[in-house]
């Protein structure tokens, strides 16, 4: 039997590609080596792909928010596995778009479990996140037993989202198949924040801050933890969690959820100072506290609110992000090894390093550009703001 893998993902304003085309190539030899012979990858995304399409990967264009879009991709094939990857919103001025957010992520989420339904496949991996269960509560060592992040408390919508479909894609774990008397099977995986060459959501944006010398500080305690993913390990996630959901592996995954991360808990700007000093920066000294960037944020994103509309500036931070970056938050491996069998690689940032001087970036010693000193001072008077925000008006006044 022939039989395919679907991946499906989507690419809006090419902010977002968690499977680069070597990724998507290893996840085919790897499907190949688990002996399944003549498997087909399918990749489904809103955008072509930057670089050329390894043989052997199809690329079908369409949209999620389509299901006519989906059951063309899925026509006259017996697809095996669906990967659905696809999701919109995480960081940046993408937040704005409510619309668009919920769209992708909710309805996209409901065309895919129906596609997966009415064309009779029988298992579906879903790409979650930690921010379904963490919003700025200290949590060590949590596993899968913690119950979902109230909806109303998150503070930003993606994050609700992600949560919404998540249980979607739970629930719908033990439905009936219309075209044959199988079953739905599916799983999700709750990655940690991923990073890795070829990301393009989270690492370009930090780096950028370094170039502008917008990274003049770090914040919150330095003992706080937090874990990141190297796409390959997320990667091979995927794939063991797609045969964890067959029957000769007793479909021990089928509606569960998995946390996914490299399994090493580091501070959060620890994590970056290869990155920032492999470029030739200087690491910052400075150190603000949490609470103070927390109301920094929380005013860049009301202006954001406010001003988007006219000019969609890139927010510095959201609220979101500085929980994610500064709030200790790790989770056990332990379910994602007894069960799928998963062993996280050890990786570090030397990779993403080598791939931004290959691509222009670093800095020449002795460089100081007048930008710089132009960024300094808007900071300064913006922490200055943020400051006299966050002080009790009794303190002002007394000043
Ligand atoms: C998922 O569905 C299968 C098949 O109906 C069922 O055996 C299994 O118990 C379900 N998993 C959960 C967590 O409900």
């Amino acid at each position: 039997m022939q039989c395919r893998l679907l991946l499906v993902c989507i690419v809006l304003n090419q902010e977002w590609t968690v499977l680069p085309t070597a990724q998507i190539l290893k996840w085919r030899t790897t499907g190949c080596a688990l002996n399944q012979k003549g498997v087909r990858v399918i990749l489904f995304d809103i955008s072509s792909p930057a670089h050329a399409i390894p043989e052997g990967i199809e690329f079908i264009h369409g949209d999620i928010r389509h299901l006519s879009d989906i059951e063309k991709a899925f026509q006259d094939v017996d697809v095996a596995c669906v990967f659905h990857i696809a999701s919109y919103g995480m960081s940046g001025r993408e937040q704005l778009n409510r619309n668009l957010i919920e769209e992708v992520n909710v309805a996209g989420t409901d065309n895919i479990l129906q596609a997966c339904r009415r064309r009779g496949v029988p298992r579906l991996v879903y790409t979650s996140t930690f921010n379904v269960i963490f919003g700025g509560q200290v949590i060590r060592n949590g596993d899968e037993s913690l119950p979902y992040l109230p909806l109303h408390l998150h503070p930003d919508h993606y994050s609700r989202t992600k949560s919404v479909a998540e249980k979607k894609v739970l629930e719908a774990n033990g439905t009936a198949l219309e075209r044959s008397d199988g079953v739905l099977r599916t799983c999700a995986l709750r990655s940690a924040g991923i990073y890795g060459p070829g990301e393009q959501r989270h690492l370009p944006r930090i780096v950028s801050y370094i170039e502008k010398g917008l990274f003049k500080f770090v914040y919150g305690d330095p003992k706080s933890l937090v874990e990141f993913v190297h796409v390959d390990n997320l990667v091979q996630a995927h794939i063991l969690a797609s045969v964890a959901l067959k029957a000769d592996k007793g479909h021990i995954a089928s509606g569960q959820p998995y946390f996914i991360s490299d399994g090493r808990p580091v501070n959060n700007f620890e994590f970056f100072r290869p990155l920032v000093e492999g470029l030739g920066y200087k690491f910052p000294s400075i150190r603000l506290p949490l609470t103070l960037i927390y109301y920094f944020a929380f005013l860049t994103e009301t202006a954001h609110f406010i001003l988007g509309q006219l000019y969609n500036f890139q927010p510095f931070l959201t609220r979101t992000e500085v929980y994610k970056t500064g709030v200790t938050h790790y989770f056990s491996l332990e379910k994602a090894k007894k069960e799928l069998g998963y062993e996280a690689q050890p990786f570090d940032l030397q990779e993403a390093v080598e791939w931004f001087k290959a691509h222009g970036h670093g800095r020449s010693p002795g460089r100081r550009d007048s930008e710089c000193l132009v960024w300094d001072g808007l900071l300064v008077v913006l922490l200055v703001i943020a400051v006299l925000a966050w002080l009790p008006p009794s303190v002002i006044l007394s000043v």
